[in-house]
């Protein structure tokens, strides 16, 4: 099934690369990390990071990130996240149990998502975090350079949460033990194993016993399976069309999307490539007449950032799709809930909303129309694949949001055969 149509590649995983970045910067030692992905995101990790006087420059395709060991310096000016939840949420983390007054700011989407959810399970170390009114950004973290160890329970199911808490634990005296919801993305205890980081997981329980240095290291980053995903629609919903994505990111924790386009009909093919630091693989897909899924809500952590997505081909199925239990949806770069619907409905699709997820009646008639992306990548991919698979014109409000996580992304839709 993979021969012969020409590869395609996506930007380096974005979740990956944040961590690494992050711990490189607080390791011993210069790190070289490869396949950083350029979009603004992860470039506003950087710019933070800098900011926190981590000296980061390219060399020769790579990033060469000079750690500092952990001597952070606060800068005097607020560090501006842009449009990044992970950016703004993991670096509070890393900032909690540090001896320094740091505000953190992002642009008008970032400050509209929620920021309790970090502020009350990294009181545990001791510093404080003095949120706008509202529970949002702009805020000041004052941590605690002293902090102990802590029991902690994460009591919503995000990585950026859990990965907070992890990356406060480093530099906490004592073991952390976090319990809760831990069933997302593991890419941060991952990398803390590839940079020499002890932290230890049974079933309920992760265990950092801090404090721990990392140990500088290389880094190539796979390609990012939430950006390939959107390729791999384009050709799933066209019956025969075919598509093939080289050196994606296969951690189980980000997976489940194939898993999806398997239960909606179409042909999934994948082939491991390799595993360092994390397994990665071609993914070849062919399109089918797509029938209906219903995702159920334990799946859908590991689905999170594709779910516009799954809406999408919803409307190129026959029968009714189903999500429930992402109540998340809400609080992404917009209410994703809202946003597809919307968005949905210009083109002729039936959706119905719940608090916390949505209905797709397939297969719809699509027609062209204008789409409001309300500035988020992912709506805006979405229904960029959706015109492109139903052969209609969609004109996206800010087609240049998808730079956050896929510049470029426009050509490599265009490589869907
Ligand atoms: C991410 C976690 C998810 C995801 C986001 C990236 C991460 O967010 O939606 O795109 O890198 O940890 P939540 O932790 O809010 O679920």
């Amino acid at each position: 099934m993979t021969a012969s149509i020409p590869p395609i590649t996506v930007p380096g995983d974005k979740s990956i690369a944040h961590r690494a970045l992050i711990l490189a910067a607080l390791a011993r030692g210069e790190s070289q990390l490869r396949n950083v992905p350029a979009g603004l995101d992860v470039r506003s990790t950087q710019r933070a990071l800098r900011a926190l006087g981590v000296e980061i420059r390219e060399d020769g395709g790579a990033i060469a990130v000079r750690g500092s060991g952990g001597a952070l310096v606060a800068p005097d000016a607020p560090i501006d996240c842009g449009n990044s939840g992970t950016t703004i949420r993991l670096l509070a983390g890393v900032l909690a149990t540090r001896p320094l007054i740091v505000t953190l700011d992002g642009d008008a989407s970032l400050r509209a998502r929620p920021m309790r959810r970090i502020v009350a399970p990294l009181a545990a170390f001791g510093g404080e975090i003095a949120l706008a009114p509202g529970g949002t950004a702009p805020f000041v973290v004052r941590g605690n350079g002293d902090a102990r160890g802590a029991d902690v329970e994460i009591a919503v199911p995000s990585a950026q949460v859990k990965s907070a808490v992890l990356f406060a634990a480093l530099n906490a005296h004592g073991p952390t033990r976090l319990r809760g919801e831990l069933a997302t993305r593991d890419h941060t205890e991952r990398l803390f194993h590839a940079f020499g980081l002890a932290c230890e997981r049974d079933a309920e329980t992760i265990v950092v016993e801090g404090p721990q240095v990392p140990r500088a290291g290389e880094v190539d980053v796979p390609g990012d399976m939430s950006s390939a995903a959107f390729l791999l629609a384009a050709a799933a919903a066209v019956p025969g069309a075919r598509a093939v994505v080289d050196e994606v990111g296969l951690n189980p924790t980000r997976t489940a999307f194939l898993d999806v386009l398997r239960r909606f009909g179409a042909m999934v093919d994948v082939t491991s490539t390799g595993f360092s630091p994390e397994p990665r693989g071609r993914i070849a897909v062919r399109g089918a007449p797509l029938r209906a899924i219903v995702v159920e809500p334990a799946e859908v952590p590991g689905l999170i950032d594709e779910l516009p997505l799954v809406g999408v081909l919803g409307a190129f199925a026959r029968g009714t799709t189903v999500v429930t239990g992402a109540a998340e949806l809400r609080v992404k770069e917009s209410d994703r809930i809202e946003t597809f619907a919307r968005a949905a409905r210009a083109l002729g699709i039936e959706v119905e909303t719940f608090e916390d997820g949505f209905a797709v009646h397939g297969p719809a008639k699509l027609h062209g129309g204008a789409v409001e992306t309300k500035g988020d990548h992912r709506i805006a991919m979405a229904f960029a694949v959706a015109g492109r698979a139903a052969g209609v014109g969609v004109r996206l409000d800010d087609p240049e949001c998808v730079a956050v996580s896929f510049p470029g992304f426009a050509g490599a839709l265009e490589l869907v055969a």
